[in-house]
């Protein structure tokens, strides 16, 4: 099916790869639909029909994630939730270093990333060795080798996630479009101290991630929407023992900024950013981290924690326009995941508006025919994000609500 020009018609046909055909009416609402039994076409509120990517490559694909099984259902209590979360961690992790499972490490390139790798080659041995032995005294159960599910084994499965796997991001073309930005007079000022945990985070993420866009994109995902959820508690904080009562409306903004987030994260999960113990590891310690960090800077100033952000998103905002740009054509093959289809072509978008200050008199309404698609949209929402953050800073953001309230009227 081409990509690039979804259906229109009320009643359509569709044929799926075994040359079946089948017929889909579709429904005035943006929804998934199920046509085949192993197959869901997304149409949006105007009748256009996407077909979606044919799998979601995620570590939770399936459950325990936005639109998909138990969404919505309330957690257990926390030691229920620990217990089955560290069986299924130490599960991933024996997998992990005994047998490669969601290792997609290469030598990379650069000297740094490649002291790097040999040092974890070297630990991972060691592991396994360590694995290996505390089996073999019966400490640990008898490991086998995970079996591939049903999806893994159809050939559209691997064709995608082979393309996913040739996707490339050129560090060094970050670095060009940020000088190039200081050399326009456009580049943010930020105290050092306040610079150093955001060039830490671009190390680590630069030296670790070196040729895995994906698995980069999910680990910045994770820790870079963590400042919104230190917002939310200082202020719902300041509000609770009365010190500060005029936040509420930021509140509603942040939360729209970290729903938007969690989408970009989840994007990132349905692509297979998520699948290796190693990166969730790195990314959800990291997570903890930045959230008392930025606690820290928010009680300090305010603005000085939105100037932090500003820069975490003029950062991701400049990482995904290179990203599209080096890779166009493979990314125009590739079809949206449902999970890109659900958020910006619903049929509420109450949300998608409420965190973008500057666009709200025109609202964005972008399209989702394909991955190139998906990530331009991912870009422009950085920079939403990052407009935001500024007028958060310059405290513009209160004439920006205003002037929004009073164009309602
Ligand atoms: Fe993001
Ligand atoms: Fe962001």
């Amino acid at each position: 099916m081409n990509l690039q020009k979804p259906l229109t018609r009320s009643s359509v046909q569709l044929k799926c790869r075994k040359s079946r055909t089948f017929s889909l009416h579709v429904r005035a609402t943006a929804a998934l639909e199920r046509v085949d039994q192993d197959r869901e076409v997304f149409s949006d509120a105007n009748g256009r029909v996407i077909r979606p990517m044919v799998a979601d490559y995620g570590f939770r694909s399936g459950s325990g994630r936005l639109y998909m099984e138990h969404y919505g259902e309330t957690p257990k209590g926390v030691l229920d939730l620990a217990k089955s979360n560290f069986q299924q961690e130490l599960l991933q992790m024996r997998q992990y270093v005994r047998f490669g499972v969601g290792n997609s490490s290469q030598t990379p390139n650069g000297a740094i990333p490649q002291v790097t790798f040999k040092m974890g080659t070297a630990i991972n041995s060691v592991f396994k060795q360590m694995d290996e032995f505390l089996e073999s005294v019966s400490v640990l159960p008898k490991l086998e080798q995970p079996e591939k599910k049903a999806e893994e084994l159809t050939e559209e499965w691997e064709e995608i996630r082979e393309k996913l796997t040739k996707l490339k991001l050129d560090n060094q073309a970050i670095v060009e479009v940020e000088k190039a930005r200081a050399a326009r007079g456009e580049e943010l000022y930020t105290p050092f101290w306040v610079k150093l945990p955001f060039l830490f985070l671009c190390l680590v993420l630069d030296v670790l991630y070196e040729g895995k866009p994906i698995q980069k994109f999910w680990v910045l995902e994770t820790v870079a929407r963590i400042p919104y959820f230190a917002y939310i508690s200082i202020l719902h904080l300041y509000e609770s023992i009365g010190f500060w009562r005029a936040g509420a409306e930021l509140r509603k903004i942040h939360f729209a900024e970290e729903w938007n987030e969690m989408h970009h994260l989840q994007i990132m999960e349905s692509l297979g950013g998520d699948q290796s113990w190693f990166d969730r590891f790195v990314a959800e310690h990291s997570a903890i981290a930045y959230y008392w960090l930025l606690i820290f800077f928010y009680l300090v100033s305010p603005k000085l924690a939105y100037n932090f952000m500003q820069r975490v998103e003029l950062h991701a905002r400049d990482t995904y326009a290179v990203f599209v740009e080096n890779n166009k054509e493979l990314l125009e093959t590739i079809p949206p995941p449902k999970v890109a289809l659900s958020y910006y072509l619903n049929q509420d978008l109450y949300l998608f508006d409420e965190f973008q200050q500057g666009s709200k008199v025109t609202p964005r309404r972008p399209s989702c025919n394909n991955l190139y698609e998906v990530f331009n949209n991912i870009r422009d929402d950085e920079n939403e994000h990052v407009k935001t953050m500024d007028a958060c800073e310059k405290e513009t953001i209160a004439l920006d609500i205003a002037k929004e309230k009073s164009s309602r009227r």
